[in-house]
């Protein structure tokens, strides 16, 4: 704020000409004019600019009054002058800093009367949801594996076709990969390597070994993706848990019943397990799990299509090819796998007909599992 216009017509000269009488006149109208500016300040923002306007450094009042009055002062007003400008400067600092206080305390207030809450107000109910039926079957497998020493591995969803197939035992030409209808991602022009949606968390075991010394005893829970069109049992997404464990002296007695008794926690005791003979690329020998059906206890019913055994799912002792992909010592070593569908776990478990269900995330639907 430069000098009040109406203390511009009376400026220098009028110093110069006038007495010590008439600079005191000067200097008491100013300081009117500044308690009556002081007394509009009623916020922080209007505090601050009455503060820059009187006492800023550059181009506050109290600058402006040294450098125009007082330093061309004629001698014989100097001291007149600075004594004025000293008391005004001590009146006007002291008022600011009062009105600061003031500003502040207010600003305080009304922030407290604007946050205020009503304790007494009745609260706004907020529906929780639940955790899904997926993520309640795999924490279910997690504990079930955890009690027998088991560590919960993950592994990357977009794959390189080496972990999905070749270190799996799977060559370019094998025909099981004719049944994992797979996505391949658009490749850069130039680029070298092909990346795919891994069609099972068997990679898994691959990258685990890569990054373990035996002995190794993992589940692994995850998604997994098939070109497959959405039905009420086939999906593009759905999810796996593989397991496998290595050591040097794991036997098939040790593989059946550990499948055993997951099967028997996971569905209850009364539930009967078989293996029959199949074939994996990665297994040797390989085995299909059937548990008896929970529906009707074996006894035979639609859903088992009364052969009274529900199949379950893949596994088999660890094909010794799939060792030399990771520089384990095939010869000193064994151990079992196993990868079963997690959708079709819970399906069966909680009697789900369609597995859509599982996807579509429609609270009245999940909201039955709580
Ligand atoms: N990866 C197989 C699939 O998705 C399932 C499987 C079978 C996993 C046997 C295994 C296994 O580890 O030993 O069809």
């Amino acid at each position: 704020m430069p000098i009040p216009l109406e203390y511009t017509r009376r400026t220098l000269d009028e110093i110069r000409a006038g007495s010590p009488e008439h600079v005191e006149q000067l200097f008491a109208d100013l300081r009117a004019d500044f308690d009556a500016a002081s007394s509009t300040v009623d916020s922080a923002d209007a505090w601050k600019s009455f503060r820059d306007a009187w006492i800023g450094r550059k181009s506050g009042v109290l600058s402006a009054i040294s450098d125009n009055w007082l330093k061309p002062a004629p001698p014989e007003l100097k001291r007149v002058v600075g004594a004025a400008l000293n008391q005004l400067r001590a009146h006007v600092e002291a008022v600011i800093e009062a009105r600061r206080l003031e500003v502040e305390v207010s600003a305080d207030q009304a922030a407290a009367v604007r946050e205020h809450v009503d304790l007494s107000l009745p609260g706004v109910a907020r529906s929780l949801g639940t955790r899904h039926l997926i993520r309640q079957t795999m924490d279910d497998f997690e504990r079930i594996f955890l009690s027998l020493g088991y560590s919960v591995a993950t592994g990357p969803e977009i794959e390189t076709p080496y972990y999905n197939f070749e270190a799996l035992n799977i060559p370019e030409t094998h025909p099981a990969r004719d049944t994992m209808d797979t996505f391949y991602l658009d490749l850069p022009p130039g680029a070298l390597t092909q990346y795919l949606l891994r069609t099972h968390t068997s990679p898994v075991q691959v990258h685990t070994m890569e990054s373990h010394p035996p002995p190794v005893r993992v589940i692994v829970p995850g998604k997994v993706y098939r070109r497959d069109n959405p039905d009420s049992t086939h999906s593009y997404m759905f999810h796996q848990v593989e397991g496998l464990a290595v050591d040097t002296d794991i036997t098939f007695c040790e593989f059946k019943g550990t499948i055993e008794y997951f099967i028997r926690e996971f569905f209850g005791p009364k539930v009967k397990t078989r293996f029959r003979p199949s074939y994996f690329p990665f297994t040797e020998p390989s085995a299909e799990v059937d548990a008896s059906c929970i529906f009707c206890d074996g006894a035979g019913c639609r859903i088992c299509k009364f052969s009274g055994w529900i199949e379950m799912f893949g596994s088999g002792m660890v094909d010794p090819a799939v060792y030399g992909f990771v520089n384990y010592d095939a010869k000193k070593l064994c151990g079992f796998a196993f990868g079963l569908g997690v959708d079709r776990f819970a399906m069966l478990k909680y009697g789900i007909s369609d597995l859509q269900l599982l996807f579509q995330n429609d609270v009245r639907f999940l909201r039955q599992f709580p």
